[in-house]
């Protein structure tokens, strides 16, 4: 499992899982429908810092991105997101590349990372609090899941300088 930062090349090989993820309207509070162009200026923003994770056959199998959370004077705190393709979830990527990005964040200098819609229902918020992050609050009945009606949004938020 290599991980590095994702090119413009890599975008198409992330689009399957991001789709797949995206158009399940489970845990992202993008549009469901996103378009492909929509989505690579979504995730492959410039202002982003991009990874991407290659399996042992050199398929893309995840990636992640972390961004100023606020700007100006906040932006010291930053904002991230994680996507594993669907067919390789449960297998310790999504830990093992969160590291990653908590670790490049604080090299970066990030003061602490802010995640602002973790939906209440996703096991996403388990592996956040064993990581050291905490829930600031709820929306409440924010989100309108498809399976379990509307749910929750959580702010959740972990402190990264020593
Ligand atoms: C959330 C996500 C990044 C986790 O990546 P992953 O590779 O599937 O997760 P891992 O195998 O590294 O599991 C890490 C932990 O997450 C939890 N977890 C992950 N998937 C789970 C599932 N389907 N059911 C229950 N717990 C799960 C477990 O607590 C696991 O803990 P463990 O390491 O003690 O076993 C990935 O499933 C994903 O991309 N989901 C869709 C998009 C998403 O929700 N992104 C995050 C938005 S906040």
């Amino acid at each position: 499992m290599l991980i590095r930062e994702a090119t413009a090349d890599d975008w198409p090989r992330i689009w399957p899982f991001w789709h797949r993820v995206v158009a399940a309207g489970e845990t992202y509070t993008w549009d469901p429908g996103t378009s492909e162009e929509d989505a690579r200026a979504l995730w492959m923003n410039p202002a982003k810092q991009v990874y991407a994770v290659e399996g042992d056959d050199g398929t893309v199998v995840a990636s992640a991105y972390v961004t100023p959370n606020y700007a100006g004077p906040a932006a010291g705190i930053a904002n991230a997101g994680f996507m594993v393709d669907p067919d390789r979830a449960g297998r310790g990527i999504g830990r093992l590349l969160a590291g990653h990005v908590l670790d490049e964040a604080r090299k970066a200098g990030y003061r602490g990372m802010v995640f602002n819609a973790v939906v209440e229902t996703n096991p996403a918020v388990k592996l956040w609090t064993s990581m050291g992050f905490t829930i600031l609050g709820t929306v409440p009945e924010a989100f309108d899941h498809p399976r379990h009606g509307r749910v929750g949004l959580h702010i959740m938020y972990k402190a990264l300088l020593p």
